[in-house]
C-alpha cells in the first residue's frame, strides 16, 4: 500500500565528519535512482542541546551544502530543513503521547549524552526519538538508511508506528483509513561503515559532538588535515593482520581497515589481502591519499555552495513547499483520527 519512500536526516549541530558521510549522506545519492528520497536537515533535534543561533543557520546551511556536494539532486529528492514544515511538531505532539516514558529512557543515545545528570538535560532530549518518528512517518517512509547507531531509534519508531496503528484502529476504520496507517519502516543498514569510530578512541563512535577535533576527518578540512590526522590516528603498535579475522579485538585497526574499504568500495577482506602484514607506515599513507582523492572534490564544492547562501535558501524553501504538501496530507488524517 505504501510508495519505496526513503527519509533521512542530519543534524545541523557541528562539523560533518566522515562517519555521517560514510554511515549516511553517500549513500543517499543511490537511492534516487530506485526511490521517492526525501533528505532533511533536521535542526529542531539539535536544539536538544544548546545552540548559538547564528551557529545553527550556519550549520542548518552546511548540512544542505553537503548533500548536494555528495550528489543529491534537489529536484529529483526533497531537501529540506525540519523547521520549515511545522508539521513535524505537531505530529511529534501525538507521538509523546503514544510512547511511554519507558522507551524513552531505555534509549542508550539518551543515557550516553545524558550521562550522570539525567536530571539536568533538556525535555527534548529524552524526546528526541518521538520527533524521528514523526520526522519518518509524516512522509510514510518505508526505508530509512542510517548508521548503525540509530538502529535503536529506528525500532522506537516502528513501535511507536505500530501502537499508533493499533490504539487508534477502531478510528482509523471509522476514517475508511488503511488499518496498517503508519507504515513499520525499515533501516537500511548495510556496508563495511556503519559505524566508523573516532580515530583517537577505537571505542567511541566518530561524532560531532566529540570535543576533540582531532577524533573526526571534517568533510571541510584539507587535503593536508585529513593526512595529518590520519598519521597521527590511534593504533596498535602490530602490523596489519593477515587475514580479517585478525581484526577482532584490534578495534583501531578494524575502524582503519573499514574506513579503506568503504572509501574504495572494496570489502575488508579485500583490503586485508592487499595489505595483510604491512606495518602502519605503508598502510597510513594509502589510506590518507585515498581519503584526500575521495573527499576533495565533494568538500571543494561544499565550499563553493556555502558562500552560495542565496542558491542554498532557494532549494531549501522549494523542497519546504514540496515536503509540506506531504505532511499537510498526512497531519489531515491523523487530526481526524485523534479527533481534533
Ligand atoms: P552525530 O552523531 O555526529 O551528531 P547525527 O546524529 O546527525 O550525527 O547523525 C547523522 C547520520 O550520520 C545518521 O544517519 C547517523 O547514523 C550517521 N552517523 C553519525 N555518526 C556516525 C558514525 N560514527 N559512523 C557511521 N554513521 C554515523
Ligand atoms: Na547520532
Amino acid at each position: 500500500a505504501f510508495t519505496s519512500r526513503v527519509f533521512s536526516g542530519i543534524q545541523p549541530s557541528g562539523d560533518l565528519h566522515l562517519g555521517n558521510y560514510l554511515g549516511a549522506i553517500r549513500r543517499f545519492v543511490p537511492l534516487q535512482d530506485t526511490h521517492e528520497t526525501i533528505y532533511c536537515v533536521v535542526d529542531m533535534h539539535a536544539i536538544t542541546v544548546w545552540q548559538d543561533p547564528d551557529d545553527l543557520r550556519r550549520a542548518t546551511r552546511e548540512v544542505a551544502a553537503a548533500f548536494i556536494a555528495a550528489g543529491v539532486d534537489p529536484k529529483r529528492s526533497i531537501v529540506f530543513n525540519q523547521s520549515q514544515v511545522i508539521q513535524h511538531a505537531e505530529l511529534a505532539w501525538v507521538f509523546n503521547c503514544v510512547a511511554r516514558m519507558g522507551w524513552m529512557q531505555r534509549m542508550t543515545q539518551f543515557k550516553d549524552k545524558a550521562g550522570k545528570n539525567s536530571e539536568a538535560v533538556s525535555l527534548g532530549l529524552l524526546a528526541y526519538p518521538s520527533l524521528m518518528a514523526a520526522d519518518i512517518l509524516l512522509y510514510k517512509a518505508t526505508q530509512v538508511p542510517v548508521g548503525d547507531d540509530q538502529k535503536q531509534h529506528l525500532e522506537l519508531t516502528r513501535d511507536i508506528a505500530a501502537k499508533f496503528n493499533n490504539d487508534y484502529a477502531k478510528s482509523i476504520a471509522d476514517q475508511g483509513l488503511d488499518a496498517e496507517f503508519f507504515p513499520i519502516t525499515e533501516p537500511l543498514i548495510a556496508g563495511p561503515a556503519t559505524r566508523i569510530m573516532s580515530l583517537r578512541d577505537g571505542t567511541k563512535k566518530m561524532s560531532k559532538s566529540d570535543p576533540s577535533d582531532q577524533s573526526r576527518i571534517s568533510l571541510l578540512d584539507d587535503a593536508d588535515a585529513i593526512s595529518k590526522k590520519i598519521k597521527k590516528a590511534t593504533t596498535d603498535p602490530e602490523p596489519l593482520p593477515e587475514t580479517v579475522e585478525g581484526l577482532a579485538g584490534r578495534a583501531e585497526a578494524d575502524n582503519l581497515v573499514g574506513i579503506y574499504a568503504a572509501l574504495s568500495d572494496k570489502t575488508k577482506v579485500e583490503v586485508i589481502a592487499e595489505y595483510g602484514g604491512k606495518g602502519w607506515g605503508a598502510f597510513k599513507p594509502a589510506l590518507a591519499d585515498l581519503a584526500v582523492a575521495q573527499l576533495a572534490p565533494m568538500s571543494n564544492e561544499m565550499r563553493r555552495l556555502i558562500e552560495d547562501t542565496t542558491t542554498i535558501d532557494a532549494i531549501l524553501r522549494d523542497g519546504a513547499e514540496r515536503a509540506r504538501a506531504i505532511a499537510e496530507k498526512t497531519m489531515v488524517d491523523v487530526r481526524n483520527i485523534v479527533g481534533f
